[in-house]
């Protein structure tokens, strides 16, 4: 089966089984619902839950584990991004090729829609299917999930590309911002699906996760370079937004050239990460081409 299919068919599945799970809470707060709902069921590539599935499949990993584990992730990263776009942080208004969040709806629904599907996230791995020895580690994924999101991984990572807005940082320190706030999330779908894995070794599951923080600090790379090279048209979200609020990015630090081809480095380097595991890693392989040659 193609990546292509393989990838339509995990979008499918997540979109619906995250609307089934929306439309299920009761209806005391209809315009927040609907909020949560929009930020979490238009558009998205769902390379996240991708990347659970392909690395799920590799390690034998039960579908109902693959699938709970994808929804919680999914929660994390919309809440982000409505965040991302909030006048406080990118004011950004255009989002999967739709109005953000707070202007489709208001900046506190946004900023409630937010919360509420970070908690989501924490209350579907605590609570939707999971196989036996996947529901014995609950709250192993929990801490996980926890750890990426927070301090120590995407928020802490936003605070400080927040802080560094307007003033230049050093490459390591704009490395460390994009491993934290973008690298920490899909270093956890390798994680958390690594943890949910009864038969994986230590030894495997470690360089897992260093090939997922490549391609997560690749993926951010890449974010900056479309940024600067893709029409909003598509991207579905603003071009030029980073230069116009003075951000902190490969192509402002290095220039364009050097920041493709760093990202070639990294991609280069995710491969060679993979060669060193004892499984058929072709899947991983081409989403990794698909992580670094995306358009959008
Ligand atoms: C955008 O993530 C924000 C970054 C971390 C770079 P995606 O490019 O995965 O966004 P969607 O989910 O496809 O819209
Ligand atoms: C966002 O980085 C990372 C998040 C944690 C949401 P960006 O601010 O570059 O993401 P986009 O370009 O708005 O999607
Ligand atoms: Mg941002
Ligand atoms: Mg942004
Ligand atoms: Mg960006």
């Amino acid at each position: 089966m193609s990546l292509q299919s393989i990838q339509q068919t995990v979008r499918q599945q997540v979109d619906d089984t995250l609307t089934s799970l929306i439309n299920a809470l009761p209806d005391h707060a209809s315009e927040l619902k609907a909020a949560m709902h929009y930020a979490l069921t238009v558009g998205g590539k769902r390379m996240r839950p991708l990347l659970v599935h392909l690395t799920g499949n590799m390690l034998d990993l039960p579908k109902a584990d693959q699938l709970t584990i994808s929804m919680a992730i999914e929660c994390i990263h919309a809440y982000s991004l409505v965040h991302d776009d909030l006048p406080a942080m990118d004011d950004d208004d255009l989002r999967r090729g739709q109005p953000t969040c707070h202007i489709k709806f208001n900046e506190a629904t946004a900023i409630l829609a937010g919360d509420a599907l970070q908690t989501l996230a924490f209350s579907i791995l605590a609570e939707q299917p999971l196989s036996n020895f996947g529901d014995s580690q609950r709250a192993k994924l929990i801490a996980s999930l926890a750890k990426a999101s927070g301090y120590l991984g995407m928020c802490g990572g936003q605070a400080i590309d927040l802080a560094s807005t307007g003033n230049q940082i050093t490459v390591d320190q704009l490395k460390q911002l994009h491993r934290l706030k973008t690298g920490a999330l899909l270093t956890a779908c390798v994680d958390i699906t690594c943890i949910a894995s009864e038969t994986i070794s230590q030894d495997s599951h470690a360089l897992l996760c260093r090939y997922a923080e490549l391609i997560g600090l690749a993926f951010q790379v890449q974010d900056d370079i479309l940024d600067l090279t893709a029409s909003t048209e598509t991207l579905g979200k603003p071009s030029g937004s980073d230069v116009a609020l003075g951000k902190n990015t490969f192509p402002s630090l290095l220039g364009l050239d050097a920041a493709r081809q760093e990202l070639a480095k990294l991609h280069h380097q995710a491969l060679q990460a993979l060669d060193g595991l004892p499984y058929n890693t072709d899947y991983l392989v081409a989403f990794t081409d698909l992580m670094v040659n995306r358009d959008h």
